[in-house]
């Protein structure tokens, strides 16, 4: 919907969704992908949830600046959308434009001795890949996460003891007004799971410090860490770990040690394997993800007295798909 809004100097403009998605059609490179209504379901791991109301494959950085100065004239909020791994949509979808850096321009890797430059949109287990190709030592950690730079930045995510801001030595992101900022590890405040920086930036990319080490050392940590993976976490649609570990706690254990594995509503269950995840085991909902949440959470509150925080985002309006 649009509304019509008078200026200050009396011209009438046009706010909103419709007036966005017709100025957007316009302005934008024919490379970029604009739809309304765009499915999300199936962009997410969980693979559950509504769409978005408007969807927008930027093809490069100038469109990606284009549309957030756009939605901002307009007054429609934004997200961008990673590779959809730690989000759960509700089942009403997503109001306003959602963002995906999902297109090559955001996914390039440049390496220059034990550096590697990434782009935002590329996948952990690319970049991990593409560190072990030149005995890159230090990120193999995130080839066991299945989500993107940018969206490990904004989380600080992290497995296997280590965390993506540990190798992280610089970024570069786009500040609310579209303007290009730039910023050192020593600058940007990180703690678990969290960088604040991020709730009012984009990340564009970012540059990792490894360490010179031989391939086959690389590969051997490398497969070890995946095996360990395997075995200790499910291998049906999942958002990963659905809660924060509360302060020296694992919350797997936790809700493990409560009896709740195995516990079903709908289409949702608590791994049987870990805990701390809860499987699309087919054609769950997020409602029935959300219900899950809630039970689990309450539940581990009554026979503990710890209330889980979730680190999956949560996001959408309520409804049906
Ligand atoms: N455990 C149980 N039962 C369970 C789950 C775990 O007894 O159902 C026990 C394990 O046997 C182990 C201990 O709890 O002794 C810790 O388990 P795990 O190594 O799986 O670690 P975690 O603290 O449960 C964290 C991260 C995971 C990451 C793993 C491995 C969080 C919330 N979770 O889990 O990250 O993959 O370590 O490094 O920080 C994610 O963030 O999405 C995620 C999955």
């Amino acid at each position: 919907m649009s509304v019509k809004i008078r200026t200050e100097e009396g011209a009438i403009t046009m706010r909103g969704v419709d007036s966005l998605y017709a100025d957007l059609n316009e302005a934008c490179s024919p490379g970029s992908l604009l739809r309304r209504w765009e499915p999300l379901a199936k962009r997410t791991t969980l693979r559950v949830g509504g769409g978005a109301e408007l969807y927008f494959e930027a093809a490069d950085e100038t469109d990606l600046r284009l549309a957030l100065g756009l939605a901002g004239e307009h007054g429609v909020p934004w997200m961008v959308l990673g590779r959809g791994s730690n989000l759960l949509i509700r089942d009403g979808g997503i109001r306003g434009l959602v963002i995906s850096l999902g297109r090559e321009a955001f996914s390039m890797m440049v390496v220059q001795g034990e550096r590697i430059a990434v782009g935002a949109g590329a996948r952990l287990k690319h970049l991990a890949v593409e560190a072990r190709r030149h005995g890159i030592a230090g990120l193999e950690f995130l080839e066991g996460i299945p989500g993107s730079v940018g969206g490990a930045l904004r989380m600080n995510a992290g497995a296997m003891g280590s965390a993506t801001f540990d190798r992280l030595e610089s970024l570069r992101a786009l500040d609310c007004n579209g303007h290009v900022v730039e910023r050192a590890r020593a600058e940007l405040e990180v703690t678990y799971r969290h960088c604040p920086f991020f709730d009012t930036h984009v990340a564009l990319s970012a540059v990792f410090l490894g360490e010179a080490r031989s391939k086959e050392e690389i590969e051997i940590r490398m497969k070890s860490m995946n095996s360990k993976r395997w075995e200790s976490q499910p291998s049906e649609p999942s958002a990963g770990c659905i809660f924060k570990n509360p302060a020296g706690m694992s919350a797997g254990r936790l809700i493990d040690e409560v009896g709740l594995k195995g516990t079903v509503i709908g289409g949702a269950r608590v791994s049987e394997i870990h805990g701390n995840f809860i499987v699309n085991a087919g054609g769950s909902t997020a409602a029935d993800v959300l219900k899950l949440i809630e039970v689990v959470r309450h539940r581990v509150f009554e026979a503990r007295g710890i209330l889980l925080e979730t680190e999956v985002l949560i996001v959408g309006e309520e409804g049906s798909v």
